[in-house]
């Protein structure tokens, strides 16, 4: 009787893409009561970019994913699964984004959904992947993270507009039987009774489209800055402690650690409690705000396209947002160095 080898998610290739037009600090001190010299100095970030009208999240996702499959070495009609993480879809909430970023890319009759888990939704879409492919059910999936978060930022609030930006970042997830080239662990978790905490109360079906959701902005993001910013650094911080010591890893072999850039603060309070080495800590926050689902892939993109983070290289991705959701991932980099 043969046996079946196992096979393991790896992880291929990488693409992002950003939009052209950049909102600086500059620009949003003639928009709301702020300075940049505040915007630098509580969150690190100077500018961000933001996608033209006409320009959709799926618009963003499918350039990002043209490249992952490009450089994946693979066709797009070797593509067998289209996943989105997104809280920006092209639609409310049908059809999904995914399936729109699959027409545009021609890839047809495959299975193609969103999921919806805010700044988490790479990762978790890292989890979904892995579990297609290790159950034998998929062998290249396409993950996307894409926002088009400018569509849901109130520009007169300026403990919101200041933070976000729009982009996206895709990945190539493959089939492999070498297991150094698998995931070598991922950790996702969530806690609803923080809902409150990051939310866009409307459309949805506690607020359907009316007159009131338009008076009262409710269609834009909200957001408990300050308790959210004390919950991510601890969260954080205690994710990657637990994924490191489960897999009896030191923090000084991790030669990428690439978190959620949502503020320099954050990353710089996890990475100091994590006694990681500046080199280590992976920072793109300052050029592209927090993009959401897009910004790990971002920032995975960045330091592949740098020629930072070369192949078989290990990354720790560790992630927290909306939901409240958070995940952590180590895993190789299973593509070609640049
Ligand atoms: O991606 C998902 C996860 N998201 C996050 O993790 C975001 C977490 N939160 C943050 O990044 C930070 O909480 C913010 C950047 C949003 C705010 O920074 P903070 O250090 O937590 O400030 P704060 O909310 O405690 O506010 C301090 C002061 C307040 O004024 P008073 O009440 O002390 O007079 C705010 O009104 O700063 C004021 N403020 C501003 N001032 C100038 C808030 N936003 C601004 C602004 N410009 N843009």
């Amino acid at each position: 009787m043969s046996q079946t080898k196992p096979v393991y998610a790896s992880f291929r290739s990488i693409g992002a893409y950003v939009p052209e037009k950049i909102l600086s600090n500059a620009d949003l001190e003639t928009m709301v009561d702020t300075t940049d010299e505040w915007i630098v100095k509580r969150t690190g970030i100077s500018k961000r970019h933001i996608a033209a009208d006409d320009e959709y999240t799926s618009d963003m996702g499918a350039k990002a994913s043209l490249l992952a499959i490009e450089r994946s070495g693979l066709s797009a009609d070797e593509i067998d699964l289209v996943l989105c993480a997104t809280v920006t879809p092209d639609y409310f909430n049908m059809p999904s984004t995914a399936c729109i970023i699959s027409d545009k890319l021609g890839i047809k009759d495959v299975q193609a959904f969103d999921i919806s888990a805010a700044c988490s939704g790479f990762v978790y879409l890292l989890s979904v992947a892995k579990a297609f492919i290790e159950s034998g059910m998929k062998k290249n999936v396409l993950i996307v993270g894409s926002e088009k978060f400018s569509s849901i930022v109130d520009y007169t609030d300026r403990t919101t507009c200041i933070l976000f930006g729009d982009g996206a970042g895709a990945a190539v997830i493959s089939a492999t039987e070498l297991e150094e080239e698998g995931f070598i662990d991922l950790h996702a978790s969530a806690d609803g009774s923080y809902a409150d905490f990051l939310v866009t109360p409307a459309p949805g079906c506690i607020n359907p489209v009316s007159q009131r959701v338009i008076d009262e902005g409710l269609n834009f993001v909200q957001m408990k800055g300050n308790e959210t910013f004390k919950l991510a650094v601890k969260t954080l911080t205690k994710d990657v402690k637990e994924i490191l010591a489960k897999n009896e890893i030191n923090t000084d072999d991790i030669p990428h650690f690439i978190p959620h850039q949502a503020n320099y603060r954050i990353i710089k309070a996890v990475g100091d409690a994590l006694k990681m080495r500046e080199e280590q800590v992976v920072v793109t926050v300052g050029k592209y705000g927090n993009t959401s689902a897009a910004s790990i892939p971002m920032a995975i993109n960045d330091i592949w396209e740098s020629g930072r983070l070369q192949s078989g290289e290990l990354m720790l991705l560790d992630t927290f947002g909306g939901g409240l959701t958070w995940a952590s991932a180590l895993l190789p980099f299973a593509g070609k160095s640049k």
